[in-house]
């Protein structure tokens, strides 16, 4: 039993495989959390339950590590929850009402305020496996009016007694998102967030805790990420009394919202894990977690093209099919046409919105296109970016009510769009109508949704409708049923999320995604960089990578095929470059890549990922996937530049049995079979002689 309540002490004990998480009820009737972290007997722990005096002036500082802490009182830090009752009492005194236990991995803790009818409740889940429990709160309101909510996280997780904590997260921004971060925290608050709308690219509702010692593959490391893709808060807060509580849910900046009475809300889902194993176990934890619990499928992720680098808006069914052509010599499964396909879309400044096929790039129709990649073997996907709008556009004309707006001001304007405001009933039907009119008219098996601007002046623009604040959690609520139901009406489609590059990705858009574009910088090196980033929160299956031109457009950087592929196959493999400028024997070698990638995709997609070495430390980077069932691996490891002579780099692998005999194909004629304990100890030999180095190194289980 992974839950368990012991009576005598009025501590409740959630147990995983490899951790304890306790919380007990206090004299006073508080939800006190007490213990995180290694595996320890709870019915040892009834003394941590015990009021903590301070002085007069810090009164009930036991508070501070309050479960889930209202406002009121003499509550200072960060709360959990911030309310105004209907008679303005901005008091909120939470006490504990009883616990619900209907399944083995599931508790909801009661709390209740002391006098008026707001019951909140505390949802735990427990996913003992992979040592992580899911965290969200439903609040009721049984009062005869309203209730404001000024501030409603998800959960709040503490963490106690380290001498340090260190937090590790990402930033970023467009083309240099995912960049890793790690400091240590001194007394106060360090808030990560979105004000934007959406998840963002700034940084991402992902956080890991440390003592400041833990490494890749040793070493406490306690962590979270949160499941909402719009303004989303995350405030690591140490006290003066050394506890450190990491609170996160929607944020709470411009976004109170009521409760009418008999109404209930319901938070994003915030989850949190404890791992021994240091960072490189933390991940592993977070990706079988996403690949059991959030995704929608885990289908072979098919290898793509996308045109959208070789053509840009001058999209024309000529130009495509020569794409088309050369895509499948290449083996690639799928084509996908990108932006500029439909309306007046010749650059970023009109059509968006209008989302009818172009007559002039299409004359006969879409269907040309399509029947030509179909007879070519390859599937067809299309690019949409539903939320948006250009103002020089047929919709914006008959619609300009529909996009977000202050009554008084004109709006800002960011890629010369605005943005639909997708909490508008009328606005939602129109976007699932035009989808599902999309999909139900083409044989179209990928849709790539895109998002290529923040919410900005989140009004409605016609004054009598201003509404209260929760448009911004309208919008991501319903961008959620929209994508739920068209799986349900479309469940062969696959569907990806992308935003400007990666500024959409989280748990909560990645329960309806099947794949994320990550980033728009497809600089294979640099991508080292933001993958190495991404894949610390995020399971590298629905990691989609692109080969694109060498030198690179955005660094201008030159990298050899082998390099641009590598990196490319450590996720899922696409090609953006403009093949048609691609020479015979750049062709014949990409085709091989390709059929390289076809033959380890599964491992890549469905195993385990080792972090073995990282350019942020070394000139090397290098990552390892191995089966799950434990018979074949592979390793990609890049040499960016070589310095000061050559020396022979060896790599030492992980996740291997030490006992067993494997053979190590480093694709260069150097095939050994070696035990496992040597490959991990020893390592292997990497070979490189120079810059823009990378080898991929298959290593298979051999049965004796
Ligand atoms: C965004 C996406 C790109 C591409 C363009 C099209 O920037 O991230 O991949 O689709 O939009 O306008």
């Amino acid at each position: 039993m992974p839950i368990s309540y012991l009576e005598e002490s009025h501590i409740f004990a959630i147990r995983t495989a490899r951790s304890s998480y306790l919380f007990g009820i206090n004299d006073s009737g508080t939800v006190q959390h007490l213990y995180w972290g290694s595996p320890v007997h709870a019915g040892d722990c009834a003394d941590l339950l015990r009021a903590k005096h301070h002085s007069s002036f810090d009164a009930a500082v036991d508070r501070e590590t309050e479960e889930y802490g209202g406002w009121g009182g003499l509550l200072y830090a960060e709360p959990a929850l911030k309310v105004t009752f209907g008679d303005g009492v901005r008091d909120l005194l939470l006490r504990y009402d009883g616990y619900l236990m209907d399944k083995p991995e599931e508790l909801v803790i009661r709390l209740a305020d002391e006098y008026y009818a707001l019951k909140v409740n505390l949802h735990y889940r427990v996913f003992p496996e992979f040592d992580l429990i899911e965290r969200y709160v439903t609040i009721t309101n049984g009062e005869p009016s309203a209730v404001r909510i000024e501030q409603a996280m998800s959960a709040i997780w503490s963490v106690l007694s380290l001498p340090a904590y260190r937090l590790t997260h990402v930033t970023g921004r467009w083309a240099g998102e995912y960049q890793l971060r790690s400091d240590v925290l001194s007394e106060g608050k360090k808030v990560l967030e979105s004000r934007r709308g959406f998840t963002g690219p700034h940084a991402n509702p992902w956080f890991a805790i440390d003592d400041g010692t833990a490494s890749e593959t040793s070493g406490h490391v306690w962590f979270g990420a949160l499941g909402w893709s719009g303004n989303w808060k995350i405030a690591a807060e140490k006290t003066t009394f050394g506890h450190l509580r990491v609170s996160g849910g929607i944020n709470d900046f411009d976004g109170s919202f009521a409760i009418a009475p008999g109404e209930s809300y319901t938070s994003p889902v915030f989850t949190g894990g404890f791992c021994e194993n240091g960072f490189g176990g933390m991940s592993r934890q977070l990706h079988r977690y996403q690949k059991a619990a959030i995704l929608p499928g885990s289908r072979e992720r098919k290898v793509l093209y996308n045109s959208w680098e070789a053509t840009e808006f001058a999209v024309n069914v000529q130009d495509q099919k020569v794409l088309a052509h050369k895509a499948a010599r290449i083996g690639v499964e799928r084509f996908v046409v990108d932006d500029g396909w439909f309306g007046a879309r010749n650059s970023d400044r009109a059509g968006l919105g209008d989302w009818q096929v172009n007559p002039q790039k299409f004359p006969k129709g879409l269907n040309e296109l399509i029947d030509e990649v179909k007879s070519l073997g390859m599937d067809f996907g299309i690019w949409v970016e539903p939320e948006s709008v250009n103002p020089d556009s047929d919709l914006y004309r008959a619609h300009p009510e529909w996009v977000y707006q202050f009554p008084t001001r004109a709006g800002s304007q960011l890629r010369n769009q605005l943005l639909l405001n997708l909490g508008l009933p009328e606005v939602k039907q129109f976007v699932l109508d035009f989808m599902t009119n999309l999909l139900s008219s083409y044989d179209i098996s990928f849709i790539k949704w895109d998002m290529n601007r923040t919410v900005t002046e989140p009004g409605i623009a016609d004054e009598r409708q201003q509404r209260e604040h929760s448009d911004w959690i309208r919008h991501v609520n319903n961008l959620y049923e929209i994508w739920g139901e068209l799986r349900r009406r479309f469940p062969n489609v696959e569907f990806e999320t992308c935003a400007g590059g990666g500024a959409r990705i989280d748990l909560g858009i990645l329960r309806f995604a099947d794949q994320a574009w990550i980033s728009d910088n497809t600089d294979a090196l640099d991508r080292l960089h933001i993958q190495e980033g991404f894949t610390y929160a995020y399971d590298p299956s629905v990691m989609m990578c692109w080969v694109t031109e060498s030198p690179h457009g955005m660094n201008g950087r030159r990298l050899p095929l082998s390099f641009r592929f590598h990196s490319a196959m450590m996720g899922g493999l696409g090609i953006g470059a403009n093949i048609d400028r691609w020479s015979e024997d750049e062709l014949a070698e990409a085709k091989d890549y390709v059929e390289q990638y076809k033959r380890i995709r599964l491992i890549t997609m469905h195993g385990d990922l080792y972090r073995l070495s990282s350019l942020r430390h070394s000139n090397v980077a290098a990552c390892q996937y191995v089966a799950r069932d434990g018979q074949e691996s592979v390793v990609f490891a890049f040499q960016n530049a070589q310095h000061f002579g050559a020396w022979e780099r060896r790599l030492t692998l992980q996740g291997l049995d030490p006992d067993a005999l494997y053979e190590v194909d480093a694709g260069d004629g150097r095939a050994v079979t070696q035990h496992g304990s040597t490959l991990m100890q020893v390592g292997v030999a990497l070979g490189f002689s120079g810059d823009g180095q990378s080898r991929m190194i298959r290593i298979a289980r051999v049965e004796r």
